[in-house]
């Protein structure tokens, strides 16, 4: 238990935590383990210095974990004070599940709206522990929607440090979703109008929003095999860029009918060559993109999304799921990969839709492990608890309450979700979401 006196001095310093630049964190706990008559590192666990070490460490030690490991003592610690009954504790970081908001501005460049609207969920006391970003795309031929940022060229890169520059500010940690929509495109949105590129030429059953509204997606063009290193070196060269931009870590997005998953399932990829037939060919393409982005930035700096049963994008599951990502998990192993982030389920719909083994992938990789999809806080709460997960990602609730992290925490009511605004146009619906206490 903690007496009075030790709490107002926890109390005053966290205030002080919030508002402090980076530098100027490290003598606040100093001073409070002095005031406490505590080691530093005691006076660390007990203030949860949420966003400490915030990605420096790991910016110059590629082999360092991007994952906000301060955050876990600040967001377990504050919470078993009021669920101890329940022996519950909080999720042990939690993570915002960034999500396309199609508000790039011209040449796929995030801009200031978009530094605002991540700077707001930043701040690890009141927001998230780690950000993951809306998905955005590795190269022109990577796009899939209208107005989806990129990460390619040096005014990408300058528009994402006004991103990541905000976000560390309020001490955050931001990685970046690195995305290759593959067929879920439309000839508009291509370079010279061309067909967008698959694992296969079979088209997808589904929509995407270009200039105009929404259309079918394209019919696609099957990569040749010498084309394929060509997409992998897309993959490294965004990764590069990423840390050039100043985000603490990417997420590989191998998830949701995309690229990755356009080869990795029998039920799209139709190939012939080394990337297609066997569990082991058509993992090929994923494990090749891994090791690029590893090689470049470290396993540390780099995580992967994975949806092993979901149909999102037309994609149909695989006959062997469980077979071929356990194969994936155990290939990727050695890696050494900051976190794996899987959805659980049909992307934002039943979390029950097929049966998959996730403790059984979860072991394959051996990595820190993410879960999401309709998490709400008891279920959260229960995964951590039950040694789950290591972490819980929250996609829609984190868009209408830029204080997550805070109302789960005191269990305050959340804000609702205005579906109708989540794509395109401005900051309604996307910076004015209240924060607790404010006048709506
Ligand atoms: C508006 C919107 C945009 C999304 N954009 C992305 C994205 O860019 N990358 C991604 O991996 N998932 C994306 N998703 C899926 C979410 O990340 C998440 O998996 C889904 O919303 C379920 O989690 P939740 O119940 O916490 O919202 C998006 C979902 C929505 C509703």
């Amino acid at each position: 238990m903690l007496t009075a006196t030790e709490h107002d001095i926890l109390g005053r310093a966290r205030e002080e935590l919030k508002r402090a630049p980076h530098g100027l964190r490290k003598p606040i706990v100093e001073r409070t383990a002095a005031a406490l008559q505590c080691s530093v590192q005691t006076a660390y666990r007990k203030l949860g210095a949420a966003g400490f070490n915030s990605g420096r460490k790991q910016r110059k030690d590629a082999h360092t974990s991007v994952l906000p490991e301060d955050q876990l003592t600040l967001v377990a610690g504050v919470l078993r004070a009021s669920l101890n009954k329940k022996g519950q504790r909080m999720p042990v970081r939690t993570a915002l599940d960034m999500l396309h908001a199609n508000r790039a501005s011209a040449g796929q460049v995030p801009n200031a709206l978009m530094a605002q609207y991540y700077a707001q969920r930043a701040n690890p006391a009141t927001g998230a522990g780690l950000i993951v970003t809306e998905a955005t795309q590795i190269s022109p031929e990577g796009q899939g929607y209208l107005d989806t940022p990129g990460l390619f060229n040096s005014a990408q890169v300058a528009g994402w440090r006004r991103v990541t520059d905000a976000v560390h500010a309020e001490g955050g940690r931001i990685v970046v979703q690195l995305w290759h929509v593959g067929r879920i495109s439309h000839v508009s949105l291509q370079p010279g109008g061309v067909a967008p590129l698959s694992s296969t030429a079979t088209p997808a059953k589904t929509k995407t929003f270009i200039a105009g509204g929404f259309a079918e997606v394209s019919t696609p063009r099957a990569l040749r095999t010498d084309e394929i290193p060509g997409v992998v070196a897309q993959y490294r060269r965004a990764a590069e860029l990423a840390i050039e931009a100043g985000f603490d870590g990417v997420e590989v997005h191998g998830a949701n009918g995309y690229l990755i998953e356009q080869f990795l399932r029998d039920t799209i990829n139709d190939r012939t060559d080394a990337y297609g037939g066997s569990i082991e060919n058509r993992a090929r393409f994923l494990i090749e993109v891994m090791q690029a982005v590893t090689g470049a930035i470290g396993g540390g700096r780099t995580g992967l999304r994975l949806s092993p049963v979901t149909p999102a994008n037309d994609a149909g599951i695989d006959s062997q799921a469980q077979q071929l990502f356990e194969h994936v998990g155990r290939q990727l192993a050695p890696l050494k990969l900051a976190f794996v982030h899987v959805v659980e389920g049909a992307t934002g719909g039943p979390r029950d839709n097929a049966p998959f083994d996730y403790a059984a992938l979860r072991v394959a990789f051996g990595a820190p492990w993410m879960v999401n999809n309709g998490y709400t806080r008891t279920m959260a709460l229960d995964a951590v608890a039950s040694g789950g997960a290591d972490l819980v990602a929250f996609g829609k609730p984190f868009i209408s309450n830029p204080d997550l992290g805070r109302r789960l925490r005191e269990n305050a009511p959340l804000n609702e979700l205005r579906p109708a605004l989540l794509y395109g146009g401005g900051a309604e619906g996307y910076t004015d979401y209240p924060f607790l206490g404010a006048a709506a």
